[in-house]
């Protein structure tokens, strides 16, 4: 078993994180009034962005079963490490079910969606309610990802300035010196 995530699996944590973290604010303003035309560009660029972390979001799920993850090195207690893993699985699964989600909002949108202003993805322009009753469940979905982001980014400072482990720079390190 390894001690360290790869490079590869470094570089596609930190550029989902950057890449979830900007798309989230572009959608903040799909909460307040828009001008129409300003509504259906943001939704495309949304759905664009949201499209390209559900591909990298595939790429690392194969990684994670090809390479796993790293063996413990012992000095947590065990419930800590639980915690760490039940903590890590469920971000897994708010990434997929916040990309599904936003997927099948987009495909029910009454306007088209075009994704790089070319393929429009929406599903036959169904009824303004089954959009707004499938885009409440990616709009909770996005709330809980953010709680579970911020008890993660917590639990990085943790380590890192508490317990002093240097787990947060291990992921940020990208070459052996
Ligand atoms: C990267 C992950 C994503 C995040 C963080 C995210 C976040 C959000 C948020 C916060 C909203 C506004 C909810 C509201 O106030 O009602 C929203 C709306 C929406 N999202 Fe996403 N989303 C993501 C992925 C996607 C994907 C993959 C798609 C489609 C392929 C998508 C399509 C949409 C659509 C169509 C709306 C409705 C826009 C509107 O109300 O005019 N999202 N998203
Ligand atoms: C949308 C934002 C984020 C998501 C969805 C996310 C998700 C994850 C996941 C699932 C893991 C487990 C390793 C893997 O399979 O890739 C992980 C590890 C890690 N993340 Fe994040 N992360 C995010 C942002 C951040 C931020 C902003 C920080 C730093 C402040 C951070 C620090 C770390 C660290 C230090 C690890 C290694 C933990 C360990 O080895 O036990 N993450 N992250």
């Amino acid at each position: 078993m390894r001690n360290d995530y790869t490079v590869v699996q470094k570089l596609l944590h930190w550029a989902m994180a950057g890449i979830i973290m900007l798309d989230l604010f572009i959608a903040q303003k799909f909460g307040n009034s828009m001008d129409i035309a300003d509504r259906l560009e943001s939704r495309a660029d949304h759905s664009t962005m949201g499209l390209l972390v559900l591909t990298l979001f595939v790429i690392r799920l194969v990684l994670r079963f090809v390479y796993g993850v790293p063996k413990e090195d012992g000095t947590s207690p065990l419930w800590q490490v639980w915690l760490a893993k039940v903590a890590h699985g469920l971000l897994y699964v708010l990434m997929g079910l916040l990309v599904a989600s936003g997927l099948l909002t987009a495909m029910s949108a009454t306007s088209p969606i075009e994704i790089f202003g070319v393929i429009d993805i929406t599903f036959g322009r169904m009824d303004g309610a089954i959009f707004d009753f499938v885009r409440q469940f990616h709009e909770f979905f996005t709330e809980v990802i953010i709680a579970l982001v911020i008890i993660h980014v917590v639990a990085a400072l943790y380590h890192q300035f508490i317990r002093r482990d240097n787990l947060l720079l291990k992921m940020l390190k990208f070459r052996r010196f």
